[in-house]
C-alpha cells in the first residue's frame, strides 16, 4: 500500500463487510435491551465488555444531547436514546448506520445518523452537544488531533468526552503467533500500523478487516488535554478476545470535561 493511502476510503468499505461478515461490533441490541433501557434499565460499553459507571453520564439523560462518534452498529446510540437522550450517530460506515436506523425503525426510537470522518465533525455547529460518545474506534483513525479539537468544539461548556481506545502496547506482539497460538511474541516497535505489514501478511493476519493504527497515550491522552479538555476519571480492562488479557490491559477509557 502506499503513501497516500486512503484510510477513511478503504475503512469504509472493510466496516460495511465486517457488518456482512456478523462481527460483533455491528449487532444491533435486542428488543428486550431497547425495552428495558426505556424502563431506565440501561447500560453501554466504552471498552469490551464493561458497563461505563452510570456515574460518568448527567445524572438526568432526558433530552441530553448526545454524539455517539464512530459509533455505529445499532448499540450504544439505540440503548441511549431509549432511555431518554436526544442521539446523533456520527460513523464513516453506511451498513453501520443502517444497524442504527433499523433499531430505530423496528423500535419507534428517534436517532439521527449521519455518515461522516470522525475528524470531521463540520456536520455540526459549535456547542451543540451535551456527551460525545467514543467506543473503541480511533484505532481506525490515523490522526487523532482533529478528533479531540473538534469534540472540544461541538461540545458545550461542561460538556462531556467520554473514549475507549485501545492500550498501544497490545501492538507490540506478533498478530499471526497471538491470535493462532496464544504466544506474545515481542515483534514490532511503536507506533505501529497493520499498513507497516507486507500485503500477504496483513491479509493473513487481519483478513479484509479495517487498517489499524496503535497511538500513543500522547495522542490519546496528551491530545485531549491539548485540545483543551479536562480529564476526570480514567478506566482500563483486559482486551475482550485476545491473549494479552493474562498480562496486560488491553483497553483504557477516559472521561473528559470541556471547562
Ligand atoms: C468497533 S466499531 C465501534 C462501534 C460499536 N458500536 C462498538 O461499541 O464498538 C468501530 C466503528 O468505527 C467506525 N469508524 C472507523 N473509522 C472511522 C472514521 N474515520 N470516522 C468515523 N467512524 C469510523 C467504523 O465504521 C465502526 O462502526
Amino acid at each position: 500500500m502506499t503513501e497516500s493511502f486512503d484510510a477513511v476510503a478503504y475503512n469504509r468499505a472493510a466496516w460495511d463487510r465486517e457488518v456482512a461478515n456478523g462481527n460483533e461490533w455491528t449487532r444491533p441490541a435486542g428488543r428486550e435491551v431497547i425495552d428495558r433501557a426505556r424502563a431506565g434499565d440501561w447500560s453501554v460499553v466504552l471498552i469490551g465488555y464493561r458497563s461505563v459507571p452510570r456515574g460518568w453520564f448527567p445524572a438526568e439523560l432526558s433530552g441530553v444531547e448526545v454524539l455517539c462518534l464512530a459509533s455505529g452498529g445499532g448499540q450504544q446510540g439505540p440503548v441511549l436514546a431509549a432511555a431518554g437522550a436526544a442521539v446523533t450517530v456520527l460513523d464513516n460506515s453506511p451498513r453501520q448506520l443502517d444497524r442504527d436506523r433499523e433499531v430505530a425503525t423496528r423500535d419507534g426510537l428517534a436517532v439521527r445518523t449521519v455518515l461522516g470522518d470522525m475528524r470531521d465533525l463540520s456536520a455540526f455547529p459549535d456547542a451543540s452537544f451535551d456527551v460525545v460518545f467514543n467506543p473503541v474506534s480511533t484505532v481506525f483513525c490515523p490522526e487523532l488531533a482533529p478528533v479531540w479539537r473538534d469534540s472540544f468544539r461541538v461540545l458545550r461548556p461542561g460538556g462531556i468526552l467520554m473514549t475507549g481506545f485501545l492500550n498501544p502496547d497490545v501492538f507490540i506482539f506478533d498478530v499471526e503467533a497471538l491470535d493462532e497460538r496464544g504466544e506474545l511474541v515481542v515483534r514490532h516497535p511503536l507506533p505501529f500500523s497493520s499498513l507497516d505489514l507486507p500485503d500477504d501478511e496483513r491479509e493473513r493476519s487481519y483478513g479484509t478487516g479495517p487498517i489499524e493504527y496503535s497511538h500513543s497515550l500522547a495522542e490519546q491522552i496528551g491530545g485531549q488535554l491539548a485540545a483543551g479538555f479536562t480529564l476526570t476519571h480514567f478506566d482500563e480492562a483486559p482486551h475482550h478476545a485476545d491473549a494479552t488479557a493474562r498480562y496486560l490491559p488491553g483497553y483504557f477509557a477516559t472521561r473528559a470535561v470541556r471547562p
